[in-house]
């Protein structure tokens, strides 16, 4: 569904005033305590950011993937750390039960998840399974009307605030592979889970990632998320549509930063004049400016092509490996602009740096695009 265009742009508006005048100024607190104040998640929920790509069947914004995109250049404005917040629920932790649940799981879990009531969090990395997710090892051994879940799954994003994962687990241990693996919407206060303390990262302190222990876990039968023996294309169209977002946040943390080093440049006098006046910086600026461009219009093209029922995966993936190393790019661009002011703290530039270079990692590594990107094209372009 489409928003008019008038309540559109509103939206827009507010989502920028709100990064401008609500979290920009405390992004440097949100790194040092490493949290998002209460108040803050609570506004974010107010202004129905954790149902953005919910249907408004379940009280959500219900917006187009063009939309969330558009969305999404505004939220990247800021540290990455905030969108995170939301990130789980509109993406890889609520889309398995929007694209894949039953009419009972969808009017248990959607509602809550749009208001931001609950949280959901996405469980398919293990410590043995990363890039090559099909290998995983979890099971979800059935047993009568319920399966009996055990393993370990590492790096999940939001899990200490989870009240529900979707999970990616073996149903079928004797199958290797793609095929034996099924997707279950899991509670997260059943007996037997257990969830790790956050890890200590690189970068985007205020959010958090912790191991997920299923042991001995007894979930009903009705947990199971499409049908047995599907899971692994659950995983891989949930991220279809995740990589689109990601790409969407890098490409407004690239404009972000296009416009601190526009305003240092401005400001900043070297050899009697601004540094902006030098070319070597204008050549900067420049690579900058055309690469955060081109990840703008490729992500609203993707997105446009997913709202169309097109497929995409293609597309998506070429957007998540263009943006998110074009934001690498550009943050490293950013330091050299703002030479020794862009290496302390005080500016907040080096912790861009650092936040940004997850997004080169998670959901698909920039080689698992390529190898999407390409897989694609030996399957299926006409020459
Ligand atoms: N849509 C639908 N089905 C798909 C699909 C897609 N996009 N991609 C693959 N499939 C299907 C295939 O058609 C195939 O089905 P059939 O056998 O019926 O034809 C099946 O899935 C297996 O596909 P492949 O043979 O291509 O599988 P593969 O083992 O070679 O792996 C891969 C493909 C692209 C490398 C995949 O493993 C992948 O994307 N890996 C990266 C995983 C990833 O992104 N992890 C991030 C986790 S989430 C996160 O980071 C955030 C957090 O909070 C932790």
């Amino acid at each position: 569904m489409s928003l008019d265009t008038d309540t559109r742009n509103q939206l827009i508006e507010t989502v920028r005033r709100f990064v401008r005048e609500r979290l920009v100024p405390i992004e440097a607190q949100v790194a040092e305590t490493d949290e998002v104040p209460r108040e803050i998640v609570d506004e974010m929920a107010a202004l129905g950011l954790f149902g953005l790509s919910i249907s408004q069947d379940y009280g959500g914004l219900g917006l187009s993937m063009e939309e969330e995109a558009l969305v999404c250049f505004q939220l990247g404005q800021t540290s990455p750390a905030f969108r995170s917040v939301i990130g789980t629920n509109v993406g890889i932790g609520s889309q398995g039960i929007v694209m894949f649940g039953n009419d009972e799981q969808k009017a248990e879990w959607l509602p809550k998840l749009a208001s931001g009531e609950a949280v959901a969090s996405f469980c398919l990395t293990e410590p043995e399974a990363g890039s090559d997710a099909a290998s995983l090892r979890a099971t979800a051994v059935p047993d009568g009307n319920e399966y009996v879940v055990n393993g370990t799954k590492r790096y999940i994003t939001n899990a200490n605030r989870a009240n529900v994962f979707t999970l990616m687990a073996r149903s079928d241990p004797e199958t290797p592979g793609a095929k034996g693996i099924s997707a279950f919407v899991v509670p997260a206060d059943l007996p037997g889970i257990t969830i790790g303390k956050p890890e200590a990262k690189m970068g985007q302190q205020g959010a958090h990632i912790c191991d997920v222990v299923f042991d001995d876990c007894r979930i009903p039968r009705a947990c199971l998320l499409g049908e047995e023996g599907e899971g692994f294309k659950v995983a891989m169209q949930v991220l279809d549509r995740g990589r689109i977002h990601i790409a969407a946040v890098c490409a407004g943390v690239a404009e972000r930063l296009i416009r601190e080093c526009v305003a240092y440049a401005r400001e900043r006098k070297q050899f009697g004049q601004a540094i902006g006046e030098f070319q070597l910086v204008q050549a900067m600026l420049a690579d900058s400016q055309t690469e955060a461009y081109a990840a703008r219009t490729m992500i609203l093209d993707a997105a446009r092509l997913r709202d169309a029922g097109a497929l995409h995966s293609m597309e998506a993936s070429c957007c998540k490996l263009f943006a998110s190393e074009a934001v690498g790019r550009i943050a490293d661009r950013a330091v050299q602009i703002f030479g020794g002011a862009g290496y302390v703290a005080d500016y907040g530039i080096e912790r861009f740096y650092r936040d940004v270079r997850i997004f080169r990692l998670y959901e698909g590594t920039s080689q698992i695009q390529q190898v999407v990107i390409a897989r694609n094209l030996l399957r299926n372009l006409e020459v």
